[in-house]
């Protein structure tokens, strides 16, 4: 049996759970090929029997990954499964993700997601979920793949009680859909225009963001050169940053500056948050590496990282990395 995973990931968290999944994949001799998004192509689904796909939760998917399951072809019963990890909004992934997959004729087998680490300008560091993924994680990751490369050729053959059953409608979806739907009721990203200093970049000795840009929006090679923000998904309340903390030297600021919104958010508390955790914890969805009143408040993320860049891009995984 062949087996694609294709991932998004911009802190690690998700290529951490995508290796160990690939691990469990390949533990039942299956063979298995790991593929950043980027790198991923329709024609590539082709050539594969089962195709694993996986990114953050950002209030739902990333919008890359969802552009990708949106556009993709037909798929005429080929088998899928899904994963992501997450903060502390993670309800809404599946309910919304799933039925997008399915409306291509692919079959969904199963599905699951791990918290993870946030690595945002204005939350807090450390954060509640910090210390995830963990060795718990990885090892139910490695046991997902396993089952999850165990039960395609079962499914495939007709046996119908294996397939994971749709995500429920509950009360926590609900809720979030509640709370995403008023951030998106704004369309403007909140962290305001992303603008970069033509003075401290680097181009072309660098050209990170540009390799990197979740989008693809950035072409410093055109003139005159394209950067981010041009009425495009920049522009709207994804609050996707990532040009801004990669970039090796400050070239890149928002408008308001992102000094300023993260020092007026500062000491606000994220009650909802710290609800849903306690909840999740309860039902032993959620495991806490740290006391809620040890989460860093005083130090978000941009304050308590001094040194540019503010987070590194992880390097890619590759099949021999399993
Ligand atoms: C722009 C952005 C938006 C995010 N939005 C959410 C969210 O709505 N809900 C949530 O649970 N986590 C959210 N997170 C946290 C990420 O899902 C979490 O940190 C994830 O593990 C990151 O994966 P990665 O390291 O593979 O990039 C967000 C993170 C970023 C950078
Ligand atoms: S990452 Fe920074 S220095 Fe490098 S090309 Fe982009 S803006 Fe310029
Ligand atoms: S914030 Fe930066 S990385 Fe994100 S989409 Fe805009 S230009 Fe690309």
């Amino acid at each position: 049996m062949r087996v694609l995973l294709i991932y998004y990931s911009q802190s690690g968290n998700t290529q951490e759970i995508a290796k160990h999944i690939a691990r469990g994949i390949k533990s039942t001799g299956a063979y298995i090929h790991v593929c950043p998004l980027k790198e991923a192509t329709y024609e590539m689904l082709e050539d594969y029997d089962l195709i694993g796909i996986g990114s953050p939760v950002w209030k739902v998917d990333t919008p890359n990954m969802h552009k990708f399951i949106d556009d993709m072809p037909d798929q005429h019963g080929r088998q899928f499964f899904v994963f992501n990890t997450h903060g502390t909004l993670p309800h809404l992934y599946f309910p919304v993700v799933l039925p997008v997959i399915k409306s291509k004729s692919a079959v969904v087998i199963g599905y699951k997601g791990w918290y993870g680490d946030v690595a945002m300008p204005g939350m807090p560091k450390p954060y509640y979920t910090v210390g995830h993924p963990d060795e718990q994680d990885f090892a139910e990751a490695e046991s997902f793949g396993r089952e999850m490369a165990e039960n395609s050729p079962k499914i495939a053959a007709g046996q119908t009680d294996l397939c994971y059953t749709d995500p429920e409608i509950n009360d926590k979806v609900t809720e979030q859909a509640l709370l995403a739907s008023t951030m998106f009721a704004n369309p403007d990203n909140p962290q305001g225009n992303f603008i970069r200093d033509p003075e401290k970049c680097h181009y072309p000795s660098c050209h990170l963001c540009m390799d990197n840009c979740t989008m693809g929006y950035i072409d410093l090679s055109q003139t005159p050169q394209v950067f981010g923000n041009r009425g495009n998904m920049c522009d709207d309340c994804h609050e996707c940053s990532y040009c801004y903390m990669i970039c090796p030297f400050g070239a890149i600021r928002t408008d308001p500056p992102m000094e300023e919104q993260v020092q007026r958010d500062l000491g606000v508390r994220h009650l909802n948050f710290e609800k849903m955790l306690d909840r999740d914890e309860k039902e032993g969805l959620f495991r806490r590496h740290i006391a809620a009143e040890d989460v860093g408040y005083d130090h978000p993320y941009i304050f308590w990282h001094p040194q540019r860049p503010f987070l590194k891009v992880p390097k890619p995984l590759r099949d021999e990395d399993i």
